[in-house]
């Protein structure tokens, strides 16, 4: 048995080659992709965070100001808890929750690590640090929140799928209504359900620490169901990611003027 691969044996070391790697492939294209993708993104979302205005058309409101917890918010969508200084964007009191949630998750994590900080940068290729030591010191350590940013974002998503309900009546609040940015809210929604189901640490949470699956039919067939999500957790991160993105800009081209709802009935 080869040394490393279960012997117990010290793990092979990286050829004795001075070149970082020796593939001829563009390999470095998708961490540039990722870079320029999740760069791009955390600009935007920051912007908007920050900008404190233009985040409410009726009868939509955007993912990144929902829920709306302050007095100051623009629009009657969710119950004002407190009143806050005018000046603080109600997006910054709930940005934590979702972004804890990216942040944290290991997908995300893969992705980023390999980008940002080239570690490594893809498979065969050397990395640039000399030491490794994973996720066991701070900040790194803070990653094990992870399951507790899913709690949190499951209840965004309880109140996003409301925000999508809501979408369905007109102007006047009478029911019946649906456009454009009704599907774009219920899409959004449907895909953030999609990415917090397909998490690890949900698939965990089901079906995890169980002795026999025989006794626990019902964990069993959950635990089944979420495992065939988890397959796709990479596609339902990027998905949303995209999802939540073009739901805010969808909202602030509406709440600027810019377009008029495309109204299907
Ligand atoms: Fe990605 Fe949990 S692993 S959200």
């Amino acid at each position: 048995m080869t040394p490393g691969r279960g012997s117990g044996g010290p793990a092979p070391r990286r050829a004795a080659i001075t070149a970082g790697t020796l593939r001829k492939d563009r390999w470095w294209l998708q961490p540039l992709i990722t870079v320029v993708i999740l760069a791009a993104f955390v600009a935007y979302s920051s912007f908007r965070a920050f900008q404190n205005a233009h985040y409410f058309a009726e009868p939509y409101i955007s993912p990144f100001y929902s829920p709306c917890l302050t007095t100051a918010c623009e629009g009657d969508t969710f119950p004002k808890l407190f009143t806050g200084p005018a000046w603080i964007s109600p997006a910054l009191y709930i940005l934590v929750i979702p972004l804890g949630l990216r942040l944290t998750c290991y997908y995300y994590r893969k992705t980023y690590y390999r980008s940002f900080w080239l570690s490594p940068p893809a498979c065969a290729v050397a990395e640039p640090h000399r030491r490794y030591t994973g996720e066991t010191r701070l900040p790194l350590l803070g990653q094990n929140i992870h399951r507790y940013a899913l709690y949190g974002a499951l209840v965004f998503n309880v109140i996003l799928t409301y925000d999508a309900v809501l979408a369905f009546r007109n102007e006047e609040g009478e029911w019946g209504h649906m456009g454009l940015g009704t599907l774009v809210l219920l899409t959004n929604a449907a895909l953030l359900w999609l990415y917090s189901l397909s998490c690890h640490s949900c698939r965990h949470i089901i079906g995890g620490r169980l002795n026999h699956f025989s006794r626990h039919p019902l964990r069993y067939k959950a635990w089944t169901r979420i495992s065939a999500l988890n397959g796709r957790h990479a596609m339902f991160a990027w998905l949303s990611l995209f999802s939540v993105a073009l739901a805010d800009v969808y909202v602030f081209l509406l709440a600027t003027g810019t377009i008029s709802d495309l109204r299907f009935f």
